[in-house]
């Protein structure tokens, strides 16, 4: 019967049945189902690595234990504890993501889809992540690892891509079985971490790889994905100390490290980074001080810059041994 090795479809018992042994269950956002403890691991997971996020984590969720008190937070406290994380602007949103949360739904973050899609700061993949990993809803929440698994198993290997985002979207949600959101869409990141890597995935040891177009992989096909991805981190290889990223860390840093209520003029900061930041692009400070303003994580005016808190009329400008330029 052809049905048994039919291939092209997700195996869903064999999924689940590999992460009951393989998954990493034990990390803490997959040990609770409490909504607001499920938001803040998908703010941090999603441009953070699962390591550097365990510690910082927990310290984030013991200083602001509930969405009320995240809420009731000032903003500055927020960007103070999201030190590590890297990417601060997801702080800023998180933190107006309570306080719709509190302001429009007295504190309880819905499961409603069209509910959560209409919060700040929520698009599909966060309301898919939310929905199954806080109340087990069968949505599949698609990030590129996913997605790449998806289009392996029911296309084969990714190049050239066979299916729009939609396409792969539709293909992995007609495969969550009810009740079964949580644990799908753990075990496909797991998978996606551990196994169906985008350079050398390990097909054999895949729960999915019997019924998996692409695999198993010979060799030359693994050398033709190890070139491709070679090729995509190549176009982006800025250095990461030159890119706008590390410069917007940077200034972040020091507005942290100030004291509460002290602001720093314009000159000043740049005169603090001028062994941190490249030379050249020291002259780009401004601008990306005001950009950051625009994102809502830094206060300017002329009397300085500090990060923007929930009143920012106690700000003291104290350090101005240089004149602020706008
Ligand atoms: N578990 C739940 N959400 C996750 C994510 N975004 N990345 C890795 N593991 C997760």
């Amino acid at each position: 019967m052809a049905a048994r090795h039919e291939r092209g479809v997700i195996d869903v018992s064999a999924l689940l049945s590999w992460y009951a042994h393989h998954g990493r269950s034990h990390l803490p956002w997959r040990q609770t189902r409490d909504p607001y403890r499920i938001v803040v691991s998908e703010f941090m997971l999603q441009q953070t690595q699962v390591d550097r996020v365990l510690p910082l984590y927990r310290a984030f969720l013991d200083a602001f234990p509930t969405v009320g008190e995240l809420a009731a937070a000032d903003a500055a406290d927020v960007v103070r504890a999201w030190r590590g994380l890297g990417y601060n602007s997801r702080a800023t949103r998180l933190h107006a993501l309570a306080r719709a949360v509190v302001a429009q739904h007295a504190g309880l973050i819905p499961r409603d889809r069209a509910a959560l899609l209409a919060l700040p700061g929520i698009g599909p993949y966060t309301a898919a992540a939310i929905r199954a990993f806080a109340f087990d809803e069968s949505d599949a929440a698609l990030d590129t690892n996913v997605r790449r698994i998806v289009h392996r198993v029911v296309l084969g290997i990714e190049f050239p891509a066979r299916a729009s985002e939609q396409g792969l979207d539709a293909f992995a949600s007609a495969s969550v079985a009810d009740q079964s959101g949580h644990d799908w869409n753990s075990a496909m990141m797991d998978l996606g971490a551990t196994i169906c890597t985008a350079r050398a995935p390990k097909c054999l040891l895949c729960p999915l790889h019997e019924r998996c177009v692409a695999a198993p992989l010979d060799a030359a096909l693994l050398a033709v994905l190890a070139k491709k991805y070679a090729k995509k981190s190549a176009q982006s290889a800025l250095p990461f100390e030159r890119t706008n990223r590390f410069v917007r860390g940077r200034i972040i840093d020091r507005l942290r490290d100030l004291p509460k209520s002290q602001m720093i003029s314009l000159a000043q900061l740049q005169h603090d980074l001028a062994d941190i930041v490249a030379r050249d692009r020291l002259s780009e400070i401004p601008a990306i001080v005001n950009a950051l303003v625009s994102d809502g994580l830094v206060s300017a005016s002329e009397r300085g810059i500090a990060l923007k808190t929930n009143d920012d009329t106690h700000h003291v400008f104290i350090k101005n041994p240089f004149l602020f330029r706008d």
